[in-house]
């Protein structure tokens, strides 16, 4: 997702009551005007009815709205499905309008997302997102995703992007890694297409496995991202 560069207009006359804001999940196609309203006004990458059609029409239940009042406010658009040998989810786009920003309104779409992706079987989720959007990668941060790649000039403006993941945990996992903490290291047969991919899994692995309080992104001076984490730790 590519948001638009201008600058956020401070919050106008809206209480600090959370509250007021109601969450539904798609439900017809009178609502798709306004989610595509909404989206087109915020975020750069242009986007065709049918990029809309498509996802919103196979997974309406992975597309929620956030109103105030009769208006709404916010909207997240999703999809999951096989990606190689996982059940992948994917945030395909993320909107709260300026004035409602910053009361964790997005947290609240992401989250109902991942929920459903989680109940529906998702191993993992990923989305892209350029890497000039602090406010997105810091709401993800937050979420758990790290970040898996860097993609050169992957938006139409020219900017690159992030592919952010956040891998669920498994608990058949946890436990081989506790009996054996070499396991996720002995993978070396990957044909060569999938072993960018493989080093990728491997290292955001480790990177949930470690114990809570060892190390957390904001902890480590001088380090940018849990990817250059991941690099340190693998040495
Ligand atoms: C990114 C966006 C969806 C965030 O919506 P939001 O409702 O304001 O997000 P939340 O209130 O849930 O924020 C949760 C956390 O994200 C981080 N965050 C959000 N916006 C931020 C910003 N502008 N700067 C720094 N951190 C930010 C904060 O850590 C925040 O937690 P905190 O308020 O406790 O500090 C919104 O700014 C937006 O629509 N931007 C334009 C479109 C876009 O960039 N979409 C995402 C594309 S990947």
């Amino acid at each position: 997702m590519s948001e638009m560069s201008e600058e956020a207009s401070p919050p106008e006359g809206i209480e600090e009551n959370s509250s007021q804001i109601t969450y539904t999940s798609y439900r017809d196609e009178t609502q798709l005007g306004p989610i595509m309203a909404l989206i087109d006004k915020e975020l750069s990458e242009p986007y065709s009815i049918f990029t809309y059609r498509y996802f919103i029409t196979l997974w309406p239940h992975l597309c929620f709205m956030a109103f105030h009042g009769s208006e709404c406010v916010g909207t997240i658009v999703c999809k999951m499905g096989q990606h190689r040998s996982t059940f992948r989810g994917y945030i395909a786009m993320l909107v709260v309008i300026k004035p409602y920003r910053g009361k964790g309104i997005a947290t609240e779409l992401v989250t109902r997302c991942l929920q459903v992706m989680r109940d529906s079987g998702c191993d993992e989720v990923t989305l892209e997102a350029e890497v000039t959007n602090k406010g997105a990668l810091a709401l993800y941060g937050n979420l758990g995703f790290v970040r898996a790649k860097r993609l050169h000039r992957y938006y139409l403006n020219g900017v690159d992007a992030y592919r952010l993941k956040l891998l669920f945990p498994r608990p058949q996992d946890s436990a081989s890694l506790q009996s054996n903490p070499q396991l996720w290291q002995g993978a070396t047969h990957y044909p060569a297409e999938l072993k960018e991919e493989a080093e990728e899994e491997r290292s955001v692995s480790f990177l949930r496995e470690l114990p809570e309080n060892s190390v957390s992104f904001g902890d480590v001076k001088g380090l940018e991202s849990p990817a250059e984490i991941v690099f340190h730790l693998s040495l």
